[in-house]
């Protein structure tokens, strides 16, 4: 690596016409575009690109390898919410950040809700909490640590709160669901506890 200027660019939750324009921008800006397949694809397959087993752990390895002098990191969502660019400004200095639309913001947006109030946890990729949750709060989880895999560990879940699970947002195979019990498994999906009120 020389003196690469990295730019992480907030894609959204993954509809084409979910990125901002400054981060459509970006991608045109940049000699090389690192990113999961499926943003490689929307976003970016026009360009040189890189597409790693492991975003984690490939990323920052292969940027201290890559001759070039403009590097893009496309990450889901918004970058600063659980995402892999903690790992690349803190593996590297001349780093810019492109904001972008968190799934969670387009996910209230589709349950027509307010996200202000809400805890935000994710079980995307580690254990699952030991405490069920007390207060209103958004769940970011993977195939393994699903909704069922939550309310398993916590039935009173059902009992305390309003419950909404919604996978693959903006996407054509978008789902929203009221409940546990019959939701659609994907690799992308969060809940919403939503406190019942008295
Ligand atoms: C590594 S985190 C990245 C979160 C991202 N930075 C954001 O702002 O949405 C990945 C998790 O985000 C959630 N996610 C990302 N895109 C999604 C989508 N289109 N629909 C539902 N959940 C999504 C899922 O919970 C997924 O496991």
């Amino acid at each position: 690596m020389k003196d690469s200027e990295i730019t992480i660019i907030s894609v959204g939750p993954g509809a084409h016409d979910l990125i901002t324009l400054r981060g459509h921008k970006a991608i045109e800006d940049q000699e090389m575009i690192i990113g999961m397949k499926d943003a490689v694809e929307t976003f970016a397959k026009h360009k040189e690109h890189y597409i790693p087993a492991n975003m984690k752990t490939d990323c920052v390895n292969f940027i201290k390898d890559c001759p070039k002098s403009r590097i893009g990191v496309l990450v889901s969502g918004d970058a600063g919410f659980f995402s892999l660019a903690r790992f690349v400004t803190a593996a590297f200095e001349n780093v810019t950040i492109i904001p972008g639309v968190s799934s969670v913001c387009a996910g209230f947006a589709l349950l027509k809700k307010q996200w202000f109030g809400y805890r935000f946890m994710s079980v995307h990729g580690r254990e699952l909490f030991d405490e069920c949750p007390e207060v209103s709060t958004v769940i970011l989880c993977d195939e393994v640590n699903n909704p069922s895999a939550i309310a398993a560990k916590f039935p009173q879940i059902e009992e305390k709160f309003n419950i909404f699970v919604l996978s693959d947002i903006s996407l054509p195979s978008e789902g929203v669901f009221a409940g546990i019990s019959d939701y659609k498994k994907t690799s992308r999906m969060i809940i919403v506890l939503e406190e019942k009120t008295a």
